[in-house]
């Protein structure tokens, strides 16, 4: 799919090959909610409302993590830029707002910005953060790319030096090995001149992690249960939402949070659209996220094993959060 205008400066390709949409909420719920420990993907907590709550969680006084990489962009964007020369910013996740925009300044005012590629399986979500930004970049041009973040292909401004980014933790969210796959799809696509920017959340002590994860004010807790709120309408689940309780847990041998739905009471889950009859006991969760939390060590172990060499790794004051800048060695 092209999506271009007259005289527009907005183009977004579609990736996603026929049959192969990363959305297949009927599977997904189907294997997660039979399987051993029960589990639900991530990627359902972002409808509007999950988004909109999520937007609420970068703001809570517990939730330290994007104004640590905040603080990082905003001291340390300038050098990332000098360093790499990049003339084109592709971003995994397609982010409107702050971050996206400290390093397309950075990039400007070095005079080398020539485009913004946006990697988002969201057409929707892609249009709207290109719209905003070309209103604001009048010299940029957005090469959007719709497709599968965890299957990265077909890049955006290939044959240009691009720094690539990955903010956020998102990469906390993947398996080890999941993680390893992806940073080695990035790599094969990367040429000497590109440069990859990862946001890393660090190991610290448990309890600041799981109060970022369990807010005093509940909106964690509303965003976790808004999944079955998700699937409640998408699939005609009936889950009450009272019957469950959210969860948040240091996983010290994993090194990672995991974010979990308790079941109040004995229960039985009834999706008959996708023919699901299961019962929950009293006490049983259904686990909906994984957050892992890195060192420079175990980061430099990831991107090592997936033939990435660390360029440089920047932490913010507190060291509570670190953004690394690797590089595929030729
Ligand atoms: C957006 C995936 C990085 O794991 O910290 C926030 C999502 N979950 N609070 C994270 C999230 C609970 C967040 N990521």
């Amino acid at each position: 799919m092209t999506d271009m205008p007259p005289g527009s400066r907005i183009v977004l390709r579609n990736t996603l090959r026929e049959h192969e949409s990363p959305f297949d909420l009927a599977k997904d719920a189907r294997d997660g909610l039979t399987a051993v420990p029960r589990t639900l993907p991530s990627k359902y907590f972002y409808d509007a409302r999950g988004s909109h709550l999520f937007e609420m969680i970068t703001r809570l006084p517990e939730y330290y993590l994007t104004r640590a990489e905040t603080e990082i962009l905003q001291r340390e964007s300038g050098r990332f830029v000098e360093t790499s020369r990049p003339r084109v910013l592709v971003e995994f996740g397609s982010g409107a707002a702050r971050k996206t925009r400290i390093l397309l300044d950075a990039m400007r005012e070095r005079g080398l910005l020539e485009g913004y590629g946006p990697v988002d399986v969201s057409v929707d979500a892609s249009r709207r953060a290109a719209q905003a930004l070309i209103r604001d970049y009048p010299d940029m041009v957005v090469e959007g790319v719709i497709g599968d973040f965890e299957r990265p292909r077909n890049l955006p401004f290939s044959g240009r030096p691009r720094l690539i980014a990955f903010l956020g933790s998102t990469i906390g969210n993947l398996e080890t090995v999941q993680a390893q796959a992806f940073l080695e799809a990035v790599r094969a696509e990367m040429t000497g001149a590109d440069a990859f920017l990862i946001g890393f959340d660090l190991v610290k002590e448990a309890t600041v992690l799981e109060r970022a994860y369990n807010d005093a004010a509940g909106v964690t807790a509303r965003f976790n249960l808004n999944v079955l709120r998700v699937l409640n309408r998408e699939l005609g689940a009936s889950f009450d939402l009272e019957a469950f309780r959210h969860r948040a847990e240091w996983n010290a041998g994993r090194s990672r949070v995991e974010m979990h739905l308790e079941s109040l009471r004995e229960q039985r889950i009834l999706i008959p659209a996708i023919g699901l009859d299961v019962t929950v006991r009293e006490g049983e969760t259904i686990r909906t996220e994984l957050s892992h939390k890195y060192t420079r060590e175990s980061a430099e172990m990831l991107l090592g094993s997936s033939g990435l060499a660390l360029e440089s790794w920047c932490t913010d004051e507190a060291r509570r959060f670190a953004l690394a800048l690797a590089r595929a060695p030729r």
